[in-house]
């Protein structure tokens, strides 16, 4: 260890991207400490994003599955189902509390020390973390992002009236009426939670699909499915404004091009229109490292920025806002700064949107690939026709298989599926390991499986699957 230096790595911010490179580096021998202004660790993910959202999404299906759902087709009485918000929420809680306070554990265990406060770059070498300066060989920026403000629509989740994510994840009352400005994942999961937990939900989204980004067939089987369960869409309509009178949000919407006005009341409004990456207040002046136009801090593959021995990590650098692409380059930029190879494939990794079904994906949509230059072969493949998908009744969704017609190599692979987070992931290690839609279709899959749909789709890219 370099004596000059307190640290030979600080990082700053302790979510996904920030935890693991901590943890990374201190596995490979060097002495870490991780900067953290939040008062738990584990970042948006643990605190406010993945962990309790997921908690509220499970909790929600068992209360739906209850009270509507299948059970009473297996001869299941459930009567007089109800349901206790405060007791879920509860459960939400203890999940975060042991995932963030699991996070602490892990720190200790490998001698990462927690610097308490926000950071601030002094210079490239010296960071200032609650009126204390440290020095480290290395920086790596994990400062993650928070939510994109939408003009005239302003958050106070303390009221509860209008939110942002971090508000809707603690309702204390399920609304009448939810209206969701913004159809993409955060829209449509925790549209979904308050919608089986009772309320109305009205989703208005600026384009003409939800959930941008996705494949096309699957934004529209999402718009009919969540139309089916009950959701109301907007689609091409914007908000413009927002007015509060006592317990009540007046929003004015219009359509995206432009037209005429309408009035819609909510109890509840969801503001999830994307987010923004966390660079304010960081110092980056100090060190004469700028943004880009879309706020991002841009690295090389090795996730260096233009700054020496200046790294950066997850949210905060340009790629999707999830957590495992975070963790992975959490990973990838220890064992770079460790004198190792680390890599990140970018073009393989997956998303899914935790509704009922899962919405999943990982490669390129058709679209992307088309435009890519590629000559597309598709094998789709019904949820209807998977054997244990209709046994356990749930017949939503499919599998689609997109490979290039001259190489077969699979492109991009997208499930919807009560257990598509899943699935996907084996559809994500063929990719990696360069797999054509034979070497998927000539795999033994186990019967009776849901991921036999995926073998199904694979064998209908050359016209031959077997039970549809
Ligand atoms: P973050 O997790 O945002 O962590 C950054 C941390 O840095 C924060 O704790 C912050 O307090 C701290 N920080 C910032 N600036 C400073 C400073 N100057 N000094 C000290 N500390 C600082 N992704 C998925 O993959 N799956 C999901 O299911 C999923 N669900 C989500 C649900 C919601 C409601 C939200 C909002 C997000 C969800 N995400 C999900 C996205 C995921 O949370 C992010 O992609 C991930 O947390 C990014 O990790 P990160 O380490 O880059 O940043
Ligand atoms: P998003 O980018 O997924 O969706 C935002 C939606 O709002 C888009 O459909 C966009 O067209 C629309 N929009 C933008 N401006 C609008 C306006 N003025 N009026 C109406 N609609 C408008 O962003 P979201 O849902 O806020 O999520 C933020 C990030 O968090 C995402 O990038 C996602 O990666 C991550 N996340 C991931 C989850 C997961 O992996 N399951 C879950 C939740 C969040």
């Amino acid at each position: 260890a370099d004596q000059n230096f307190d640290y030979d790595v600080l990082v700053i911010g302790a979510g996904p991207g920030g935890y693991v490179a901590a943890i990374r580096a201190a596995q490979l021998g060097l002495r870490v400490a991780c900067a953290e202004s939040r008062e738990t660790l584990g970042g948006t993910c643990l605190n406010v994003g993945c962990i309790p959202s997921k908690a509220l999404l499970h909790g929600s299906e068992l209360f739906d599955e209850a009270a509507h759902g299948t059970m009473a087709k297996f001869g299941i009485k459930a009567e007089k189902v109800s349901l206790d918000l405060g007791a879920m929420q509860d459960e939400k809680a203890t999940a975060v509390k042991e995932l963030t306070g699991g996070i602490e554990f892990l720190f200790k265990k490998n001698k990462v020390d927690w610097l308490k406060g926000h950071a601030v770059f002094k210079d490239a070498h010296t960071v200032d973390v609650a009126g204390k300066d440290y020095r480290a060989k290395n920086v790596v920026i994990a400062t993650g992002s928070s939510v994109t403000p939408l003009p005239g629509v302003e958050v106070d989740n303390d009221k509860g009236l209008i939110v942002d994510s971090t508000g809707a994840l603690a309702l204390g009352k399920v609304p009448d009426h939810m209206v969701v400005i913004g159809g993409g994942v955060i829209g449509l999961e925790l549209g979904s939670v308050w919608r089986r937990l009772g309320a109305k939900v009205t989703v208005v989204e600026f384009l003409d699909q939800l959930l941008p980004g996705m494949d096309g067939d699957v934004r529209k089987e999402a718009a009919r499915i969540f139309k089916k369960q009950g959701m109301e869409l907007r689609l091409s309509t914007k908000v413009t404004g927002a007015s509060v009178k006592g317990r009540k949000v007046t929003l004015t919407l219009e359509p995206a091009k432009g037209g005429d006005a309408e009035k819609l009341e909510a109890d509840c409004v969801l503001v999830s229109i994307g987010r923004r990456p966390n660079t304010e207040g960081l110092g980056l002046h100090n060190i004469d490292l700028e943004t880009n136009q879309r706020g991002q801090i841009e690295t090389d593959h090795e996730f260096r920025t233009k700054v020496h021995h200046v790294w950066a990590i997850g949210d905060v650098i340009p790629g999707p806002m999830l957590a495992h692409k975070a963790e992975d380059e959490g990973i990838a930029v220890a064992e770079n700064i460790a004198g190792q190879t680390g890599i990140v494939n970018h073009a393989v990794i997956p998303s899914v949107v935790y509704t009922w079904p899962e919405f999943a994906g990982v490669g390129l949509s058709e679209e992307a690939a088309k435009e890519a230059g590629h000559e597309v072969r598709v094998g789709k493949f019904p949820m209807m026709a998977n054997s244990r998908a209709k046994t356990n009744r749930e017949p939503e969704g499919f599998v689609k298989v997109i490979a290039d017609a001259k190489t077969d190599r699979v492109l991009g692979v997208w499930c919807i599926a009560s257990v598509a987070g899943t699935m996907i992931a084996q559809a994500a290690q063929a990719m990696e390991f360069g797999a054509t839609s034979e070497d998927i279709a000539y795999t033994c899959h186990a019967h009776p499986t849901h991921a036999e749909a995926l073998k199904e789709a694979a064998m209908a890219v050359t016209g031959k699957p077997i039970h549809i």
